[in-house]
């Protein structure tokens, strides 16, 4: 038995932010966005659109969100605007997690409340909530369509994560002009966190006949359309059915979650800065490694991916593609010696990812 459930309105398509005011309707909102979108215009755009319904605006998001800076915006967004219905995330995968945890109202709009939950303790009583609507700039982070946010307390040196039943966002809109400006690094840190999603989505103990067909159309279309942006990174076409793919593997690990790669990753970007898009995909070789070899369809859809029947093959396209795009596979590179790697992995394996690893079935 299986099931598959998303309830995410996804509108995505070259133009498809025209359909921001009638998803938001006569509510009010609050815009979350990055930092460049004031000077790429983007904010004036959302001004524009949505007019008097629009009654703040916050761009001083920073990449991996820690709770000392959430803190205050959140104190600051309950009190001068408690009754603004929906918040607007317009960027990456920062800019959507940091709207996802604007959402719940705690008693008295006290931040610490909601920090206890995320540091496991109990849901706040619920005081209410405010809707999202999430409108990603890059094609890779995949929070558009999923409930989770994940949030930093470099402090302690922990990864947090949120998940509320009302941090699934409402709707989804995808408008691939938004991503033309995107840079390099950025597309490729995104696109691989995608097609890490995908792989992770696949090889998973809880991988279901849905996740599996869009996990294996991400990665395809990922494989084959990074390189091609990367040659063309104006071309909208491409950005399109780069972001159609992140939206697919998004939708995949919506429902299995991830697995080996995203547990390894958490530490590496807290203690080395390595973007999160990396942090998750160099390791995917070694990864694929360990995952063939247990389940027969599987190994057949990751060698189909890479255009082999053969394991070996599949695993060294795997590395020449990350390599073609400026990502080096080896585990020293980012300052983790062999030995260290190998505890790594023992020590993610043991952890809530790693039990959803095709290995643990
Ligand atoms: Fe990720």
């Amino acid at each position: 038995m299986w099931s598959y459930h998303n309830p995410v309105d996804v509108h995505a398509g070259a133009g498809a932010l025209q359909a921001l005011p009638d998803l938001l309707g006569q509510r009010r909102a609050i815009l979350i966005a990055f930092p460049e979108a004031v000077a790429l215009g983007l904010v004036d755009r959302l001004r524009t659109l949505l007019q008097d319904r629009l009654v703040a605006v916050e761009t001083g998001i920073a990449p991996n969100p820690d709770v000392a800076w959430l803190a205050p915006m959140y104190e600051r967004l309950w009190r001068d605007h408690p009754d603004a219905e929906c918040v607007i995330a317009l960027g990456g995968g920062s800019a959507i997690d940091c709207a996802k945890v604007m959402l719940t109202r705690t008693q008295g709009g006290r931040f610490d409340a909601l920090l206890a939950a995320m540091q496991g303790g109990a849901l706040p009583p619920s005081q209410g909530h405010r809707q999202l609507i999430a409108v990603p700039t890059t094609a890779g982070t995949g929070s558009e369509v999923t409930p989770w946010a994940t949030v930093w307390d470099h402090a302690s040196g922990r990864k947090l994560s949120l998940h509320l039943p009302w941090t699934w966002p409402e709707a989804a809109v995808i408008d691939a002009t938004l991503m033309t400006t995107l840079p390099r690094a950025a597309t490729v840190a995104s696109g691989l966190d995608a097609l890490s999603h995908a792989l992770e989505s696949i090889w998973n103990v809880n991988r279901n006949p849905v996740s599996m067909a869009l996990a294996v159309t991400a990665a395809r279309r990922i494989v084959q359309v990074l390189p091609e942006l990367l040659a063309s990174p104006g071309r909208v076409d491409l950005r399109d059915h780069l972001a159609t793919a992140a939206l697919q593997a998004g939708l995949a690990f919506s429902n299995t979650r991830t697995a080996l790669a995203h547990s390894l990753s958490y530490d590496i970007t807290l203690e080395h800065g390595v973007a999160h898009g990396i942090a998750c995909s160099f390791s995917l070789p070694r990864i694929m490694t360990m995952a063939l070899g247990h389940d027969a369809d599987v190994d057949l859809h990751l060698c189909a991916i890479f255009h082999t029947h053969d394991g070996p093959t599949a695993i060294a396209g795997l590395t020449a593609f990350l390599e073609s795009v400026g990502v080096s596979t080896d585990p020293q590179h980012y300052g983790i010696s062999a030995g260290d790697w190998h505890h790594r992995i023992d020590d993610a394996l043991r952890g809530p990812r790693g039990r959803n690893f095709i290995t643990a079935a």
